[in-house]
């Protein structure tokens, strides 16, 4: 990595914004990386506004890498004041554009927080959140449940 990229990057790690769960959420995301095994979570809470329903706050919780820290810390200040549909409009590439261009090999970092996003504003394709899991901590040591059938 360029140390430009670094630099921002450990800027953004050592100050993080917008870090820890939310109570009051509208909506909540989780996504996990295939690629890596780390885990995000997104809380959002809308708002209205001129008579638009946008973002008021996002926060977020994460088992991931620097990267997905630094990118979901700006994330979560990009999308304030967007409406979900703009939003969801955001690639990986957007949200972590405030760090500038990001080393292949850190893609699918940025990829984990567009991915939580796109969970928490897409009730549609909803994938693993639990409001029984209220934090990233609990949902992994969760216990888990194996449903066997008997035909
Ligand atoms: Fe897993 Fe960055 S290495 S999110």
């Amino acid at each position: 990595m360029s140390n430009d990229l670094e630099s921002r990057i450990q800027a953004a790690v050592s100050n993080p914004q917008n870090l820890g769960e939310m109570t009051d959420a509208d909506a909540i995301g989780t996504v996990g990386s295939a690629d890596c095994g780390d885990m995000l979570r997104m809380w959002v809470k809308f708002k209205e506004q001129d008579g638009r329903k946008v973002i008021d706050k996002a926060t977020f919780q994460t088992f991931g890498c620097q990267t997905a820290i630094a990118v979901a810390s700006m994330a979560t200040d990009l999308i304030r004041g967007k409406t979900a549909e703009e939003a969801l409009a955001m690639s990986g590439e957007d949200l972590s554009a405030p760090l500038g261009p990001l080393p292949p090999m850190k893609i699918h970092c940025a990829q984990l927080v567009e991915g939580a996003l796109k969970d928490a504003l897409n009730p549609g394709e909803k994938s693993s959140s639990s409001p029984s899991s209220p934090t990233l901590f609990d949902q992994l040591n969760a216990p888990k449940t194996i449903k066997i059938t008997l035909k």
